[in-house]
């Protein structure tokens, strides 16, 4: 007998189009009723990986497993013996032993496919330095409560050209949105990655002007200028000082446009704090449905929302 492959929760490409719209549906369905959704976790145990640090991943994970009636099996890197040497295939094929599925954050996305392809169990990407998957569900989510299908929409990202930016670029290809990506040329997203999205049809454009992206755009979105796996800290301020949010760069958006950032956001460097606490800000929504997608992503990788 040969067991089906585990539902892994990796990156946006690897999932058709029609089970991401399946999971958003159930995200929108857990959220309408927080308090007597169904408990389709219940008797399950995740492991929950974090090698580098977390607050909204960790906790809106650790609530939506135990609000989906299962538990949560909090692991930090450093106290695992994966910190000391273990490798990260005997690491999937023992946890695959005890737990029903595994969300990992790691700088090493590597790390993160050896998981997947030796764990028998789905894996779920909780942020490698490639891409943050669950952060768009919880994005596109807030967008479409807000602001109606996102599809055909033009959303305006500003910025280093990092992980959250790739998803976005992934995202483009299954739901159907126009992306303009402002960045610094020595910080665009790779050719491959934007010769995959079009060879999938998506409409991404890149180039290095703030203004131009942003033009009758209905979402602005930015994010830190040194991500978790970055070191050069001082090049990187320079390079992006001319992609910072401002007041005046959102006044040549659509009049309805949002502001969205992932969070953690650093106030008088990607984004201005007129922007970010103004009134076309929605990180805090963002924030709340990253517990509403992670739940309509754990059911779907459990078998747990057919
Ligand atoms: N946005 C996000 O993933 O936040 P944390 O790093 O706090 O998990
Ligand atoms: N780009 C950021 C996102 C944090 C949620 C980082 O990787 O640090």
């Amino acid at each position: 007998m040969t067991l089906a492959a585990p539902r892994h929760f990796l990156d946006l490409k690897d999932i058709d189009a029609g089970t991401l719209r399946h999971i958003l549906e159930t995200a929108a369905t857990c959220k309408g009723r927080r308090r007597d959704h169904a408990r389709p976790l219940t008797g399950k145990s995740v492991a929950l990986i974090f090698e580098k640090p977390s607050t909204r991943t960790r906790v809106s994970f650790e609530v939506a497993i135990r609000e989906l009636g299962g538990d949560p099996v909090i692991l930090l890197g450093h106290d695992m013996q994966l910190g000391r040497g273990e490798t990260v295939a005997d690491t999937a094929r023992v946890l695959s032993r005890y737990v029903d599925g595994i969300m990992m954050r790691t700088d090493r996305s590597a790390k993160l496919h050896e998981l997947a392809q030796y764990a028998t169990v789905p894996v779920i990407n909780g942020l490698t330095e490639a891409s943050h998957p669950c952060q768009i569900m919880a994005d596109i989510l807030t967008f479409e409560e807000l602001r109606g299908p996102i599809e055909d929409q033009v959303i305006a990202w500003c910025g280093d050209g990092n992980n959250v930016a790739r998803s976005w670029i992934e995202a483009s290809a299954r739901f159907g949105f126009v992306l303009r990506l402002a960045t610094p040329p020595e910080l665009a997203p790779s050719a491959e990655l934007l010769a995959w999205a079009r060879s999938q049809g998506a409409r991404v454009e890149v180039g290095s002007d703030p203004e131009a992206a942003v033009a009758d755009a209905r979402c602005v979105i930015t994010d830190t200028w040194v991500s978790m796996a970055d070191t050069e800290g001082e090049n990187r301020h320079n390079l992006l000082a001319p992609f910072r949010v401002t007041e005046r760069l959102m006044a040549q958006a659509a009049p309805d446009a949002i502001f969205m950032h992932c969070l953690p956001a650093h106030r008088g460097e990607e984004v201005t704090a007129g922007v970010i606490d103004g009134p076309q800000s929605v990180v805090f929504e963002e924030a709340e449905n990253r517990l509403h997608a992670q739940k309509g992503i754990l059911a779907w990788a459990l078998g747990a929302s057919d």
